[in-house]
C-alpha cells in the first residue's frame, strides 16, 4: 500500500521543527506503524539522508518507550493500542498522515519524533516506591488483600509511563500517570505506611516539572493505552489532601510542644 507521510524534522529542543513529506511505495498492510518507519529509515540511510528517531524498545506494548502524535491523536487512532501495537491495516491505501512528537513543557524534544520523559523518572524517585525491602514473592495469602482493592492496584499497575496522557491532556496534565502510581502502591498493605508522604511528594514534583494541572477533561482517560481510569486521579486529591491536613496537625502538635 501507499502511505504519504508528514514528518516533524528537528535536530534538538533549541533548533527550529518543520514537517517534512516523504511517500512509501511499499508499505505492506500486516506491518506495525514502526516496521513502516523502520522501512522510511533504510530508504533515507539508502540515499544518504538523515533517518528519522523515533523511540522504541519493546515493540510488544509493555515498555512505555514509543508513542507520538498520529494526526493529533497520541498513539494514534486506534483505542488501547501503544505506536508499536498498530499496524497498518487500520489505515487505507494512499492515506496521508501527520506524525508530531509529544507537545509538553515538561517533555523537551530530543530529536524529530523523541521527547525527554525523565521528568517522569524524577516524579517516581520522588516518592514512587516502597522503602522497605519486601523480600522475595509472598504466598499468595500470607497478606490478605481484599479483591477489590488488589483488582484497582493491578488496573492502576497496567500504566507503562508511556506519556500519552500529558500528550492528550490540554493543560499537559500528569494527574493520570502520577495518580496510577500513587493509587498502584497505596491501595497495597506495603505501601500503606509511606501513603502520605508519598502523595505529598509525587503531587508536588509533579507541579515543579512543569505539568499542568488537571481540569477534569477526561482526555487522558480516552486516550490511556493502558486503560488506566481518571478515578484514580481523584483517589490521588484525597490522599494528597488528606496528607496535607495530617502533616499540618503533626506540625501543629510539635509546634506547640
Ligand atoms: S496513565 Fe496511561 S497514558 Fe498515562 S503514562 Fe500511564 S499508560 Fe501512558
Ligand atoms: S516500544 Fe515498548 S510499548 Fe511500544
Amino acid at each position: 500500500m501507499r502511505i504519504i507521510l508528514n514528518i516533524w524534522r528537528q535536530k534538538n529542543a533549541s533548533s527550529p521543527g518543520k514537517m517534512v513529506r516523504y511517500e512509501l511505495d511499499n508499505v505492506n498492510e500486516h506491518m506495525s506503524f514502526l516496521e513502516m518507519l523502520d522501512v522510511l529509515n533504510e530508504e533515507l540511510t539508502r540515499r544518504g539522508e538523515d533517518p528519522v528517531t523515533f523511540e522504541h524498545d519493546c515493540r510488544e506494548g509493555i515498555c512505555g518507550c514509543c508513542g507520538f502524535m498520529i494526526n493529533g491523536i497520541p498513539h494514534g487512532p486506534e483505542r488501547g493500542t501503544t505506536v508499536c501495537q498498530l499496524h497498518m491495516r487500520h489505515f487505507r491505501d494512499g492515506e496521508e498522515l501527520w506524525l508530531e512528537p509529544f507537545r509538553a513543557k515538561a517533555f523537551p524534544v530530543i530529536k524529530d519524533l523523541m521527547v525527554d520523559r525523565s521528568a517522569f523518572d524524577r516524579i517516581i524517585s520522588s516518592g514512587g516506591y516502597i522503602s522497605i525491602n519486601t523480600g522475595s514473592a509472598p504466598e499468595a495469602n500470607s497478606i490478605p488483600v481484599k479483591k477489590q482493592d488488589a483488582d484497582r492496584a493491578m488496573d492502576a499497575a497496567a500504566c507503562i509511563g508511556c506519556g500519552a496522557c500529558v500528550a492528550a491532556c490540554p493543560n499537559a496534565s500528569a494527574s493520570l500517570f502520577v495518580a496510577a502510581k500513587i493509587a498502584h502502591l497505596g491501595l497495597l498493605p506495603q505501601g500503606e505506611p509511606e501513603r502520605d508522604r508519598r502523595a505529598i511528594r509525587m503531587v508536588l514534583k509533579m507541579t515543579d516539572e512543569g505539568f499542568g494541572y488537571c481540569t477534569n477533561t477526561g482526555e487522558c482517560e480516552a486516550i490511556c493505552p493502558k486503560g488506566v481510569k481518571i478515578e484514580n486521579i481523584a483517589r490521588m486529591h484525597r490522599d494528597f489532601t488528606r496528607a496535607v491536613a495530617l502533616f499540618r496537625e503533626e506540625a501543629k502538635v510539635g509546634g506547640t510542644g
